[in-house]
């Protein structure tokens, strides 16, 4: 497959696995709401962020919903829109690998982008998800305003990019509007309740489709010159027996529809590639809606409408499903997340994810009825831990960071093994089993003592028992190959063999 090159690909395509992982620092004086949800707002560098989140989530999230720096060469009040082209492209590379290892198999991403770089972006992204699994290019209408001012063609859209992880993906259909029921009726009282007629006729000429019909005052019809019936005579007959067919009240219309009744139509709608601004807002509305939030302070530059991540999320999620934005700018993936009661993650490098994102959020958890608010009947509740991105989990040396904790060192050396994230964390050494074979950690002394951060013949006697192979990672052991062999157990070394990277 065409690959795109760059300056530095080489060094772009490494980016992601030099990544180091780091320790997540909560500060409950910036967390809000219930402390028992699991929203997390992470202030830091979404390379290192993503990367520290693999060992909780990898193969968990739903949704990104991701909105990164359009390298549109401006300089914001609040972030730098103007990297070099090969640099936003190095930039971008290892994000989105992240964001796919993180993705579950039936999860999808969105990516909002303009004319600047959504043709590199597009492939790049191919590289990454794999063209077989492209979704859509939505066209989104970002401007409600004609635009006179632009020097030549007013750019009033901005691309959406869908990428599904796999074939796993099933995309929601669009409800319904009332606009769209009330276009069915029922003149003929049929039992099957409303229907909407269709033209069973088809402007190009096919002979087997060209054939005469009779309505039901005897009178015999043919499609119009040039087109044919868009049904074969044998499947008219059956139309027909079902009483499918409808030639007007009447009886005598000269060209029949075919009844297609509301009870047997999708749930919904299927939904199309152009969003104009009265569907999914406008950069105006979004911008409005931010003003409104803060009273006129605090302004952002370039956030999305709550409406456009609103359509996004009912497209792609479910409630409880988790949610990520690793460019949360104002926070407007995380709010419309959190009100449509989906979980949600939020990484944001800049100093507003303190003095934007936070508050934001904890005005939403108190029931902000601004964006879209109304549409989701929202009345606050919920909760969100702030965090930083902290030391990295090993040094430069390979030495285990001091302040790492077992459930830490637990999340990630069961990550590093399996590939999967640990969900569930007891106070034991065995972190579970995967594929037959028993993961165990010895540290921080989880037996109870300092002396069972080593492997000896006592500290294995005392492990919970496992019938299988065993991976155990301990400072050091008394037995030797011969005891390990015989026990069916790979030894692990803390530090050697813990991956920081
Ligand atoms: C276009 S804005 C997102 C706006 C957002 N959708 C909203 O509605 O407010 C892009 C954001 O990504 C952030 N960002 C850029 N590079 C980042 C990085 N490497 N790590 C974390 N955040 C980053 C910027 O600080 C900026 O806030």
């Amino acid at each position: 497959m065409p690959t795109l090159e760059w300056a530095n690909r080489k060094a772009a395509v490494r980016a992601a696995t030099r990544a180091p992982f780091r320790l997540l620092e909560h500060d409950p004086a910036l967390s809000f709401g219930d402390p028992d949800n699991e929203n997390m707002l992470i202030q830091g560098d979404n390379l290192e962020g993503a990367k520290t989140l693999m060992p909780y989530f990898a193969g968990r999230v739903k949704c990104f919903a991701i909105d990164g720096p359009y390298n549109t060469r401006s300089a914001f009040e609040h972030y730098d829109d103007n990297l070099e082209h090969s640099t936003w492209l190095s930039m971008m590379y290892p994000r989105l690998e992240l964001m796919r290892d993180l993705l579950a198999q039936d999860g999808s991403i969105w990516v909002c982008i303009d004319d600047n770089e959504a043709h590199y972006l597009k492939v790049i992204m191919d590289e990454i998800f794999g063209r077989k699994n492209f979704v859509a290019n939505v066209v989104w209408q970002s401007k409600d305003t004609p635009g006179n001012n632009s020097a030549e063609i007013a750019e009033t859209h901005n691309h959406v990019f869908a990428y599904r992880k796999s074939d796993a993906f099933r995309p929601h259909l669009l409800e319904r509007s009332e606009k769209q029921i009330a276009n069915y009726s029922n003149p003929d009282e049929d039992p099957r309740g409303p229907w909407l007629g269709t033209p069973l006729t088809r402007v190009e000429h096919r002979d087997r489709d060209y054939y005469p019909l009779t309505n039901p005052k005897g009178r015999e019809v043919y499609p119009p010159k040039g087109s044919s019936w868009r049904r074969p005579p044998d499947v008219m007959k059956r139309l027909a027996s079902e009483n499918r067919i409808w030639w007007g009240k009447s009886g005598n219309a000269e060209f029949p529809m075919e009844k297609k009744f509301l009870s047997e139509v999708k749930e919904g709608v299927v939904n199309q590639t152009w969003w104009p601004y009265e569907f999914a807002g406008s950069t105006r509305n979004a911008s409005a809606e931010l003003k409104k939030l803060f009273e006129g302070n605090k302004s952002f530059d370039t956030p999305k409408p709550e409406r456009l991540l609103h359509r996004i999320l009912n497209i792609a999620t479910n409630p409880g499903d988790i949610v990520c934005d690793p460019f949360l700018g104002s926070g407007t993936a995380a709010a419309v997340a959190h009100k449509m009661g989906r979980r949600w993650i939020g990484i944001e490098m800049g100093d507003h994810a303190v003095t934007h994102c936070a508050p934001r959020l904890r005005k939403v958890i108190e029931g902000e009825q601004g964006g879209i608010s109304d549409l989701v009947n929202w009345k606050g509740g919920g909760g969100f831990r702030f965090y930083r991105l902290g030391p990295a989990i090993t040094d430069d040396a390979g030495r285990i960071n001091p302040a790492i904790r077992f459930p830490t060192l637990a999340a990630h050396v069961w990550f590093s093994e399996t590939h999967t994230p640990l969900t569930k964390m007891g106070k034991s050494p065995l972190l579970g089993v995967h594929k037959g074979t028993a993961v165990y950690l010895l540290y921080n002394g989880i037996l109870g003592d300092k002396k069972s951060n080593t492997l000896t013949g006592r500290v294995l006697r005392d492990l919970p028992r496992h019938n299988g192979p065993r991976v155990i990672f301990s400072e050091c052991t008394s037995l030797g190959d011969e005891r390990l062999h015989r026990e069916n157990i790979i030894f692990k070394h803390i530090p050697y063999d813990i991956k920081g990277r």
